[in-house]
């Protein structure tokens, strides 16, 4: 069985006092939460501080990109081998706003996810089309070649998390409909597939992401390839975030 995940891409949000605030909400919520890892993903400067408020609790800790060079002259980033320093575990590669603000091609991300997992991080890797690519009915191949550029064989899949992230559902309020959103795991864990094998691909876990809310999450997670979510706006509130680990914690329950 595939243990769901629901991760918080904090994006660049939160001063230390109200990072300290959330965490400290999540910590206490949780309770006896179980079968469901809850991941954090606060702006790099926080990634210290946050490492010493998450210890001794099973909450995982990880950074919202990488660069794919050890070290060098590159002003404003930060290697691997320094996000391993603060703590952190996973590293979100490849998130839409990374692709389309920054400028990310598959062939930097293919870079960066072999940086990150060699550096022993766990890569969420994020694919997903524009809404002109799903009108125009490319969807499936623009996920493929986000998806074949960047995997491989010399990317371990134990050190790998796939998210899928409609563009048009981020920020947008506008959410994937549960079968809209299953149609494309399928797709992507077919894939999976073929670019490891069949019981990789099922073992990976497929993470939804765009608008989920706590009112959305208990029905997108019920899906039989949705195995947790990549939560933007709802992960900063602890109460919103806490209702969806919730939905992850039925979901884990209702399949043992
Ligand atoms: P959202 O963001 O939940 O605010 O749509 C999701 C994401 O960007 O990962």
């Amino acid at each position: 069985m595939r243990t769901p995940m629901i991760a918080g891409n904090w994006k660049m949000h939160k001063t230390l006092a109200e990072a300290r605030e959330l965490v400290t909400g999540i910590r206490e919520g949780m309770g006896e939460m179980t079968g469901v890892e809850v991941l954090i993903c606060p702006p790099v400067y926080l990634l210290f501080p946050m490492a010493k408020a998450i210890a001794g609790t099973p909450i995982l800790m990880g950074a919202q990109n990488a660069h794919e060079e050890a070290q060098g002259a590159f002003t404003g980033e930060t290697s691997v081998a320094m996000l391993k320093d603060t703590g952190a575990t996973h590293v979100i590669l490849g998130h839409s706003e990374r692709r389309h603000v920054f400028g990310e091609t598959n062939a930097t991300l293919a870079k960066k996810v072999r940086a990150a997992v060699s550096g022993g991080l766990c890569a969420v890797y994020c694919v997903g089309e524009t809404l002109e690519e799903r009108e125009s009915g490319r969807t499936q191949a623009v996920v493929e070649a986000q998806l074949r550029a960047v995997l491989g064989a010399d990317v371990p899949a134990e050190r790998l998390v796939i998210a899928y992230e409609p563009v048009w559902a981020i920020g947008t309020g506008k959410t994937a409909t549960p079968d809209q959103a299953q149609e494309v795991h399928t797709f992507v864990r077919g894939l999976l597939g073929s670019i490891y094998d069949g019981p990789t691909g099922d073992g990976l876990r497929i993470l939804y992401g765009g608008s989920v809310k706590p009112a959305n999450s208990g029905d997108l997670l019920s899906q039989p390839d949705i195995d947790g979510a990549l939560v933007g706006g709802a992960c900063l509130v602890a109460a919103d975030f806490l209702a969806i680990i919730g939905a992850g914690a039925s979901q884990a329950a209702a399949a043992s």
